[in-house]
């Protein structure tokens, strides 16, 4: 498991040209899906190609990402399904996991006895780099583990989403 820093996760960013957020049940939590607007803003200022990939039970109720999305005027265009979006991983640079945890558990195509396993997910691992951020290495609703921590080109970025987009963008605008 590596860590990375709020820094850190900004230099790869001002480096990436196209990235996809995942959000989950912990951007709900967190109330971060002002902060995700104003980071998705600042990322297509610089000429980042930014799109959003919606799991259909991401959080805790249908539509739940969609309507804290469209709350914080993320523009529609760019708030694509899990289907639309989950072949474009191997191209995209960055893969942000926004407090998501079972809706993008590779155990759900590895590991053939796990409680998820057969669940559509998206394959955020298959992104350059993926970035998990939440508080902690909790497992999610299903209680399940998640090898995706684990992968070589994944990165955690530990702390409430809210909290750590707000750090991403202060080091973006500096
Ligand atoms: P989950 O798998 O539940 O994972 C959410 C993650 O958010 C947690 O692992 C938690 O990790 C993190 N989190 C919580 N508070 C946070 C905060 N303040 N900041 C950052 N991260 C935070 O969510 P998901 O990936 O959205 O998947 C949804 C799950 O709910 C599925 O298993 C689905 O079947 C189930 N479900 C969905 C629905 C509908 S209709 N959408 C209804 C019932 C059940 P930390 O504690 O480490 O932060």
């Amino acid at each position: 498991m590596i860590p990375i820093s709020a820094t850190e996760t900004a230099e790869l960013l001002d480096s990436a040209k196209s990235v996809i957020i995942v959000p989950g049940y912990g951007m709900a939590v967190a109330q971060a899906q002002h902060a995700v607007n104003e980071l998705t803003q600042l990322l297509r200022e610089k000429g980042v190609i930014v799109r959003f990939g919606i799991h259909p039970v991401a959080g805790r109720m249908p539509g739940h990402m969609n309507v804290l999305l469209a709350e914080a005027k993320v523009p529609y265009d760019i708030v694509m399904e899990m289907d639309e979006v989950n072949a474009d991983f191997p191209d995209t640079d960055v893969a942000i996991v926004i407090g998501a945890n079972d809706i993008v558990n590779p155990a759900a195509q590895e590991v053939p006895g796990s409680p998820i396993a057969g669940m559509p997910v998206l394959e955020v691992w298959k992104a350059r780099t993926s970035i998990v951020m939440k508080r902690s290495m909790a497992s999610g609703y299903a209680g399940v583990e998640n090898p995706l921590f684990y992968k070589e080109n994944n990165r955690m970025l530990f702390g409430d989403a809210k909290k750590v987009i707000e750090e991403v963008i202060k080091s973006l605008q500096h």
